[in-house]
């Protein structure tokens, strides 16, 4: 009796001291877009990370409810609602991670490019107000097409004089969301230990699955990997055309920013090895000064870029096929930023 009493409280000093020296750092995550279809869940999973310590939440309208409604939730953040022009400065203000969901969605037999014309000005702007506001915060890009609002976040950020590219990310994990479960599905793996990692860019052809790489690995036929790349690539218009007029995927992007956002915080805070896969400035393709690929991320964001590791003949088919419209993406957000 006297040994166990001694051990649990050796454990627990242990547990006390590691809590004393090590706390969990205040950190600020903003929500622009919080209101809506994506932002509202996003909104819900982001409360229950405890690395957040204030969740700031903004939108057009919409966002004291919201805010009111998460607010209630027992957990670590405090949380504020922000909804206007006027009050995006206060919702920036001291942002560690700011994730973007604002704009509007795909109806079905649009492309994500159709989306550009409205989206990248509420990029262009939101990306002015937080190089003005938090120039150091992580921001991850949701908001489509992500190709071209990445570049043009870049080039506001450029023109401003705040421009870190380590700190700028487009998020794809919805991508590697995907071609996990779709992988486990045919490859009979539980889903929980698979690995998949996905580059190029965030729209068909340009969002390469490199099911070689796939763990755990398993024999699949060509075809079945002909397949199953495909469904990734076509996985955003799958549900769109389930939605029938409703929007695009909300509740899996939701899930996916969330695991890309705590990626981010845990990078900011030190923790080891974090790796995600993320559209961001990039060498590894001289003409795609963007690209997405295996990403360590750190204490000042984009910590190293992966290499792309040994792609099989149908990848590096692939790999040739999205160049041009990458490209041309790219360039496009480039230029309306610097019009
Ligand atoms: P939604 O219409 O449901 O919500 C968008 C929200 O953005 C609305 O609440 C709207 O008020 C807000 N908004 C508009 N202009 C704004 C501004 N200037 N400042 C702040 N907020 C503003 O759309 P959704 O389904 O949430 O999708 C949002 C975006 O995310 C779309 O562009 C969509 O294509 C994109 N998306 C990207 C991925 C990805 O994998 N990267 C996945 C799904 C959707
Ligand atoms: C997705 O991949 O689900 C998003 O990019 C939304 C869309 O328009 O497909």
């Amino acid at each position: 009796r006297s040994i166990h009493s001694a051990v649990s409280r050796s454990r627990s000093q242990l547990l006390r001291r590691g809590y004393a020296t090590e706390p969990v750092p205040e950190r600020k995550v903003a929500i622009l877009g919080a209101a809506g279809g994506i932002g509202q869940p996003l909104s819900l999973l982001m409360k229950l990370n405890p690395l957040v310590s204030t969740l700031s939440l903004y939108d057009i309208a919409g966002t004291p409810g919201v805010a009111a409604d998460v607010s209630h939730i027992n957990s670590r953040s405090e949380v504020a609602g922000f909804a206007g022009e006027e009050e995006l400065g206060k919702a920036l203000e001291g942002a560690d991670v700011v994730i973007i969901p604002a704009g509007v969605p795909r109806k079905p037999g649009m492309t994500r490019d159709d989306l550009f014309n409205i989206n990248a000005g509420i990029v262009k702007s939101l990306a002015t107000a937080i190089s003005k506001y938090c120039p150091h915060a992580l921001v991850n890009m949701i908001s489509n097409p992500v190709n071209s609002t990445v570049p043009i976040a870049a080039e506001v950020f450029k023109k401003a004089g705040t421009y870190d590219e380590k700190r700028l990310f487009g998020v794809t994990t919805l991508d590697v969301v995907r071609a996990k479960t779709f992988y486990a599905g045919k490859a009979r793996v539980p889903v929980a230990d698979v690995n998949v990692p996905v580059i190029g860019g965030h729209a068909g052809v340009t969002i390469l699955p490199l099911f070689s790489q796939a763990t755990p690995s398993a024999n699949l036929d060509a075809d079945v990997i002909e397949a199953l790349t495909r469904r990734t690539q076509d996985g955003g218009t799958e549900v769109v055309t389930a939605k029938a007029g409703k929007g695009s995927a909300t509740l899996s992007m939701a899930y996916a920013g969330a695991i890309f956002a705590d990626a981010c915080l845990k990078g900011l805070n030190g923790v080891p090895d974090v790796v995600e896969c993320s559209y961001v400035q990039s060498n590894i393709i001289s003409e795609l000064p963007f690209f997405a690929s295996k990403v360590r991320i750190g204490k000042n964001g984009v910590e190293e870029i992966l290499g792309l590791g040994t792609l099989s003949d149908f990848e590096q088919e692939g790999l040739e096929k999205l160049k041009s419209e990458l490209k041309s993406s790219i360039e496009k957000g480039i230029k309306f930023a610097s019009q």
